[in-house]
């Protein structure tokens, strides 16, 4: 079939141009349109780690994609093709832009982000490389939504702090100006580093949950209390939501 003629980028574009409505549109007409579309860079949200929670069309961007870029344990869960062409990321940023500078010409090129792509991901950095109009992003369940899903609360009176790799971050602030707040952690910037930075807080006043490994088999949701912080058997994937009791 020959490629249709399309100048739109996204769906809501295309139904502009053709004077249709975008909920009119089946499922394999939006397949189709995004298919085609204009767009050589995808950055695709892959959720928290489970394979039943990234989107369908997160999927069909990665079994079309040519050349697909994430960390070893994303496509190792998310890549079924086998014979496809695959960049690992690691503390190879640099070098894997200068690749995708090559490629983005002829070759669709998806980058793999745990999550939500434009909750503190490399999304961001994509899109600041490579330009808004060679992007299409493709949202994913967010580690904290799932979190929260789990706990069974809203997350609308909550901010959200990534300490992950942040060396500079001042906990305490965060403590003092805030009553709900999620941490997202790291393997250095765990909860032992933010009792060493806060040293104490006044008694029973917080409840803390430790979320780690979210959707996956691993799972575990615990709530620990401040003392449990110097102690507490952490695994490289967790966040830290905090709640302040004593309103
Ligand atoms: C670079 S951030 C990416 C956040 C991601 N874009 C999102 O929407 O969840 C990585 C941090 O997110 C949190 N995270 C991501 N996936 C997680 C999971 N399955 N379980 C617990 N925390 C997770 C951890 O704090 C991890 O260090």
């Amino acid at each position: 079939m020959d490629k249709p003629l399309i100048l739109a980028t996204n769906l809501h574009e295309y139904s502009r141009i053709k004077k249709i409505s975008v909920n009119s549109c089946s499922f394999v007409a939006k397949g189709f349109i995004i298919s085609y579309m204009d767009k050589r860079i995808f950055i695709v949200g892959c959720g928290p780690g489970a394979k039943d929670l990234i989107t369908m069309r997160s999927n069909r961007a990665i079994e079309e994609a040519d050349v697909i870029i994430g960390s070893r344990r994303l496509i190792a869960d998310f890549v079924r093709k086998r014979d496809i062409r695959t960049l690992v990321l690691e503390n190879n940023y640099q070098k894997v832009f200068e690749d995708v500078d090559r490629l983005k010409g002829d070759k669709r090129v998806v980058f793999l982000v745990s999550g939500d792509p434009l909750f503190h991901s490399l999304g961001e950095r994509v899109i600041e490389r490579f330009g808004r109009e060679s992007c299409e992003v493709i949202p994913g369940v967010s580690s904290f939504q799932y979190a929260f899903c789990q706990i069974k609360e809203s997350w609308k009176d909550y901010r959200v702090f990534s300490i992950h790799g942040d060396k500079d971050v001042d906990i305490g602030k965060i403590f003092k100006e805030n009553d709900r707040f999620i941490l997202l952690l790291d393997p250095g910037h765990n909860l032992k580093f933010i009792k060493r930075q806060i040293g104490a807080i006044p008694k029973c006043k917080y409840r803390f949950y430790v979320a780690s490994n979210l959707s996956m088999l691993t799972e575990k949701i615990s709530n620990i209390s401040f003392a449990d912080f110097d102690n507490f058997p952490e695994e490289s994937l967790s966040l830290l939501i905090v709640r302040r009791e004593d309103e």
